[in-house]
């Protein structure tokens, strides 16, 4: 089915100067970037994000590295994009990313991993609706 996630590069891939590439590899892959920004995320909007994390040991880690720089923020639309889109991202701890994937190839540790993107369609409604009013997703 025709479906919609949310991607983010993360600070670490911005800083490396490879959205460009990574885009590629979502164009390549058949799934069109319907929306997009570039946003230093403030604490509270990262918290916020990353809030079904809050209890994890990690989570003040995590919300320091999204707010160390610039990240930019698309929804992908396409045929199963969700799990097209993890496919293409590889394992969350690029030590275990299958070789040719966004991880292998980008990222240098497990909070430091390049991207992130929504792990189910439930997931994807919201986390799209937490950064783009409707208005400013365009279908294609
Ligand atoms: P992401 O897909 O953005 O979702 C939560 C993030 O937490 C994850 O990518 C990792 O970058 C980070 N993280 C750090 N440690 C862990 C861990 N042990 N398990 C899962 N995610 C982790």
């Amino acid at each position: 089915a025709l479906e919609r996630t949310l991607s983010i590069i993360k600070p670490d891939a911005v800083a490396k100067n490879v959205i460009g590439q990574i885009y590629t590899r979502f164009e390549q892959a058949g799934l069109k970037v319907v929306a997009a920004k570039m946003k230093h995320l403030s604490r509270a909007e990262a918290e916020g994000f990353y809030a079904v994390h809050r209890e994890r040991p990690f989570f003040n880690a995590l919300v320091e590295f999204m707010i160390s720089g610039p990240v930019m923020i698309q929804v992908l639309e396409g045929e199963g994009a969700v799990l097209k889109n993890r496919e293409l991202m590889g394992a969350t701890n690029p030590k275990e990313a299958a070789p040719g994937t966004i991880r292998a190839d980008f990222a240098d540790s497990i909070d430091a991993n390049a991207v992130h993107g929504s792990d189910s369609l439930e997931n994807a409604a919201i986390e799209i609706a937490y950064f783009f009013p409707a208005t400013d997703v365009y279908a294609r």
